[in-house]
């Protein structure tokens, strides 16, 4: 692999353990002012510390992230749509190489919507950014979106970050389902599991837990951690369940110091 390549994945998948903890605060590139994300400045910020790497947009990067703070960062690229529209896989390349380049990013992430009318678009702009991540030694993550009428299950999601991979993504952000090892054993580059819609505590670290046990390089997860009552316990906890492997009741434990 590509020197310049190789060294951005190693600051994200933290080679020690091959883990990470992704927080993702993306969400308004196409949901707008999210939920625990009306002020990015306030509720983010003090997660920094803890996070392995963020993903973002560039203008919440440009606006709202210190550039003397060490983080990797794992900006969005793909764009296009809003939570208006019934349908949000009509999505393009909405960022150019020359401009994630400027922003010294050590990845950058496109939604693919495998089984939806726009799936050709997706992989084609998945294999484009990817042609152009290659050029500057510039990883892509592919973050395999489920509409509203895929089912996510095994079989799917198989497919979906295969595709990915096969593309030429070098991470694949997918969903967490039951027999999940079947989907990490297909694919051929490391896959992290998305957080979802805000659950409990409980259920998020459960998740963290199930994922990283049954194959997962880790989490990139978002909501359920700057939605929480507790955001910097709950990302030490996540942390703690996916570089150390703690239990779930344990951590889930800590973050209300029972
Ligand atoms: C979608 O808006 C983004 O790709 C998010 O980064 C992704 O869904 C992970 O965030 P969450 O854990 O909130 O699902």
């Amino acid at each position: 692999m590509d020197y310049g390549m190789g060294n951005r994945l190693s600051r994200i998948i933290k080679p020690k353990d091959g883990k990470t903890v992704m927080l993702a605060v993306d969400h308004g590139y196409f949901m707008g002012p999210t939920g625990g994300l009306e002020n990015i400045g306030k509720s983010v910020t003090p997660l920094l510390r803890y996070a392995d790497s963020l993903m973002l947009t560039r203008g919440i990067l440009r606006s709202h992230i210190d550039p003397k703070i060490d983080i990797p960062i794992v900006l969005r690229a793909s764009g296009g749509t809003s939570i208006l529209k019934d349908d949000l896989s009509d999505e393009d390349i909405a960022v150019s190489m020359e401009d994630a380049v400027r922003l010294n990013v050590s990845a950058v992430a496109l939604s693919i919507f495998i089984g939806s009318k726009n799936e050709k678009q997706g992989i084609i702009n998945l294999s484009k950014l990817v042609d152009k991540g290659y050029k500057y030694g510039i990883p892509v993550l592919a973050v395999t979106a489920v509409g509203r009428e895929m089912t996510r299950d095994a079989r799917y999601l198989s497919l979906s970050v295969r595709i990915a991979a096969e593309t030429g993504a070098s991470i694949v952000k997918t969903y967490y389902c039951e027999d999940f090892e079947k989907v990490v054993e297909t694919c051929p580059v490391p896959v992290v599991v998305a957080g979802g819609k805000k659950t409990s505590e409980a259920e998020a670290i459960k998740l963290a837990y199930d994922a990283v046990k049954h194959g997962a390089s880790g989490v990139d997860m978002g909501r359920n951690i700057f939605q929480s009552e507790k955001p910097i316990n709950m990302i030490k906890a996540v942390k703690a369940v996916v570089h150390k492997g703690i239990s779930p009741e344990e951590a889930y434990n800590s973050i209300y110091n029972i």
